[in-house]
């Protein structure tokens, strides 16, 4: 079970530079550090603002929309609330959906998608009733064309889209949040990554009342804090959303940078077309985290996602002086 349940924060160790976590630098910020510490914690949570908030701001109707504890918990309730006959993950994927099917009781088949990790529908068996895919997706930063998820879609399949990166991409471009005529389809968003809230436990799941109702069924009661109810407010206010769009478009320089970076290094490679907050290189050794974290840079390995292997290494973005430096300590390392 070690490959499901690692995930990068293993990889980091005190005094080395965080290349490994994909949370935004500097978050939370102080406004909503101090709108969290504002909440009254002594009475039950009441998720219905949260629930209108996030309504609002994908345009969608409130029963279309379940707050839960992080992205993670919406794919438990995925898991629990749905009975699929036959499941399918599409790889290489952040590892929780398919540990979450496991987790109750169901199989799951792994479609893995060869380099550049492009998703290509006609691979999804055509009886699969519930399929998973990330987009832009953990850990290769692919984006993948809407059309290529709607091409998912079918009668009697739930597509299941992890939309935990979605907000890196400028305009969220190719995101379905806001696409109320798919049946059939379930968008999981999380607070985690844009707002650095990994330990308030904050997401939530958009989709048809009928399918928000079977996940709403599986989740416990009061399972969303006050305080992550209250992030849900406030993170979906106009001005929270123009911090994330602004955020996005630094992203995307500093990302080219990084990029540019790894290229440099002899006998590496960067997947095309990273989306994300962080890009997956090859390198030419296995294993190259130990000697980088020697040098003080803790990178994610890559062998703990089906379909990558020991090469593989992700790496967030950050300034591009920590990218060059990062470049020069790989370079050294191989
Ligand atoms: C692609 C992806 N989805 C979901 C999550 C989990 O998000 P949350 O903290 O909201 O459970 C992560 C966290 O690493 C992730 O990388």
């Amino acid at each position: 079970m070690t490959l499901l349940t690692h995930h990068g924060d293993r990889d980091v160790t005190p005094g080395t530079i965080d290349l490994a976590v994909n949370v935004r630098p500097g978050t939370p910020p102080e406004w909503l550090r101090e709108r969290l510490a504002s909440v009254d914690v002594s009475r039950y949570p009441d998720t219905g603002p949260a629930t209108d908030a996030v309504a609002a701001r994908h345009r969608r109707r409130t029963d279309e929309v379940l707050v839960t504890a992080g992205a993670a918990e919406a794919f438990t309730l995925v898991a629990r609330g749905l009975a699929p006959r036959r499941a399918v993950v599409i790889a290489p994927q952040f590892t929780e959906p398919e540990r979450a099917l496991r987790a109750a009781g169901h199989a799951a088949d792994v479609v893995v998608l060869d380099e550049p990790f492009v998703l290509e529908p006609r691979l999804v068996p055509a009886d699969a009733d519930l399929v998973i895919v990330g987009n832009p997706t953990n850990p290769t930063s692919v984006l993948h064309p809407a059309e290529a998820i709607r091409a998912l879609v079918r009668p009697g399949r739930v597509v299941v889209v992890d939309e935990a990166f979605a907000d890196c991409v400028p305009g969220e471009r190719h995101s379905l949040a806001g696409l109320r005529d798919l049946t059939g389809v379930i968008v999981v968003r999380s607070l985690t990554k844009t707002w650095g809230l990994a330990g308030l436990r904050v997401g939530y799941a958009l989709g048809a009342p009928d399918l928000i109702a079977r996940l709403a069924a599986a989740q416990p009661h009061w399972a969303v804090s006050s305080p992550a109810a209250e992030a849900c407010v406030a993170c979906c206010s106009p001005q929270a959303l123009d911090e994330a769009s602004g955020w996005a478009r630094a992203l995307s320089h500093d990302r080219a940078a990084l990029a540019g970076a790894l290229s440099g290094v002899p006998g590496t490679t960067v997947v095309p077309g990273a989306a994300a907050s962080f890009v997956l290189a090859r390198v030419p050794v296995v294993d190259v985290w130990q000697p980088l974290r020697l040098r003080g840079f803790a990178v994610r390995r890559g062998d703990t996602f089906r379909g990558l292997g020991r090469q593989w290494i992700r790496v967030a973005v950050r300034s591009p002086e920590t990218s060059s430096a990062l470049a020069r300590a790989l370079a050294e390392s191989i």
